[in-house]
């Protein structure tokens, strides 16, 4: 550690544990520490201008200084700074914000609840499918099926349900009496030879239903996907899979939860993920843009079926066990409430729609890039696949860093990008211009190449 003592690098170090990160590289490399943000933009301490390409963790959908979000929060702080949701009380703004997220659910949902993350959104999610069963005397059905490179969360229980090593390895997880793991339907890089799509989707779904069969139905409880996996590396559903699975779930009576954390709120280019791939869920977990993350807030959607059930089983027990002191916290759920209102005054999801070809085609352009494999997106999120040998589809060894090492170059280059093992995404805020597309283009352009200039010297592609 060589840094200034009492510097702002050297109190993080001794203070600060940072999530996601190499805690031992973080000793030599010290923060990143952004002191402001301007619409797509941050700046960090120095002054150093970057192009948030991630919007900070695909979620600062309105960019970084909407006054109007600021201005509800002050409000509100000022009106009433905090209630809660417990024993029959509540308070306005979390009454007006379920109403309308009820109004603009994709499918008819009955109830939301409120929690304070996507992490937490989850856990709930697979309380409500454990409370359910119990409710309607199906007390066994109680497995949840997720599936491999699937990002849900960092709790226990979410964090069982990611289907990330990374996130489990040394944490003792995941927890395996109730999860259960299937196929990540990645095309590119799990379809066999001669195999089409459609096939390579057919295949995925065999694989979940001989799951399914083998483990017995009447134990599974609910299936739970992203529409497009986001943490996992941007993966996009092979062509006809969620239809295929919706028919395998609707067979053997299974819920569905959409995990709507990251494409919730017009990221794919309609309002839900589940808009832009045909799901019917029963639940819906969302966060993240509900608030563009100016303040913690998360929520389930339960359809009426679920409500029902819960409900009685409620009457019985003589309560419903579950809440946080913070579900439903009015502050954040003003700030929610402007946010939404934004996004139908300004026709969000609309513009998302308009420039969404120039990042998806202006992507598509580095496909022929040496180092590049795969190009992958829809909407406004997206990845690029690097790959040692393109033509023969032969990855990097994850101790090159590959991913890495293009990140840190991209931040070189004013970018902040997010390495996913070596495929890199991006997930800018939703209201970034074509014309600011166009410059997150111009320095990936300049990474790449730096990129491949670095991994020449490292003798790292062929
Ligand atoms: C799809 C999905 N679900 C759940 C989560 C967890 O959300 P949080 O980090 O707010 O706990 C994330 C976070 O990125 C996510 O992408």
């Amino acid at each position: 550690m060589n840094f200034t003592p009492n510097s702002p690098e050297a109190r993080d170090i001794a203070y600060h544990l940072h999530g996601q990160t190499n805690l031992k590289a973080h000793e030599t490399t010290g923060p990143m520490i952004i002191g402001r943000g301007n619409g797509v933009r941050v700046y960090d301490e120095s002054g150093n201008e970057f192009i948030e390409g991630m919007a900070g963790l695909w979620s600062v959908s309105l960019g970084f200084n909407e006054p109007r979000l600021v201005e509800a929060a002050r409000r509100q702080m000022e009106i009433l700074p905090y209630y809660h949701t417990f024993a029959h009380k509540t308070a306005m703004p979390t009454i007006d914000l379920a109403e309308k997220l009820i109004k603009i659910a994709p499918v008819p949902m009955s109830k939301v609840v409120f929690q304070n993350s996507g992490s937490e959104a989850v856990d709930t999610a697979m309380k409500m499918v454990w409370y359910y069963h119990n409710a309607i005397g199906k007390p066994d059905k109680k497995k949840i099926i997720s599936r491999a490179n699937a990002y849900h969360g960092t709790g226990i229980a979410s964090a069982s349900l990611t289907g990330l090593a990374r996130m489990h390895e040394a944490f003792d997880l995941p927890i395996t009496d109730r999860v259960l793991r299937t196929d990540c339907p990645h095309f590119y890089k799990f379809g066999e030879d001669g195999e089409t799509e459609e096939e390579f989707a057919s295949r995925c779904v065999a694989n979940l239903e001989k799951l399914i069969d083998e483990e017995g139905p009447e134990t599974i409880g609910a299936f739970i996907a992203e529409p497009v996996m986001g943490a996992g590396g941007v993966i996009l559903p092979a062509a006809t899979y969620f239809e295929k699975v919706q028919a395998v779930l609707k067979k053997h009576d299974i819920l569905f939860i959409a995990d709507e954390v990251i494409c919730g709120f017009g990221r794919t280019g309609n309002m839900w993920g589940c808009d832009t791939f045909n799901l019917e869920p029963d639940m819906i977990t969302c966060a993240k843009a509900l608030s563009s993350s100016y303040l913690p807030i998360s929520a389930v959607f339960i359809n009426d079926k679920i409500y029902q059930g819960v409900k009685e089983k409620s009457d019985e027990v003589g309560v419903f066990g579950h809440g946080y002191t913070y579900s439903g916290h009015p502050v954040p759920a003003a700030v929610a409430l402007e946010t939404l209102k934004i996004y139908e005054e300004r026709d969000t999801v609309g513009h998302v729609q308009r420039v969404a070809p120039t990042l998806q085609d202006g992507l598509r352009k580095f496909a022929g890039h040496p180092l590049v494999g795969e190009v992958r997106g829809v909407g406004l999120i997206g990845a690029v696949e690097l790959m040692a040998d393109r033509e023969k589809a032969v990855p990097f060894q994850p101790g090159d860093k590959v991913g890495p090492t293009v990140q840190a170059l991209a931040e070189k280059n004013g970018l902040i990008i997010r390495a996913m093992g070596d495929a890199v995404g991006f997930c800018p805020p939703l209201v970034i211009t074509d014309d600011e597309i166009g410059e997150l283009l111009e320095r990936f352009a300049k990474t790449l190449d730096d990129a491949q200039e670095w991994a020449n010297g490292q003798g790292l592609v062929a």
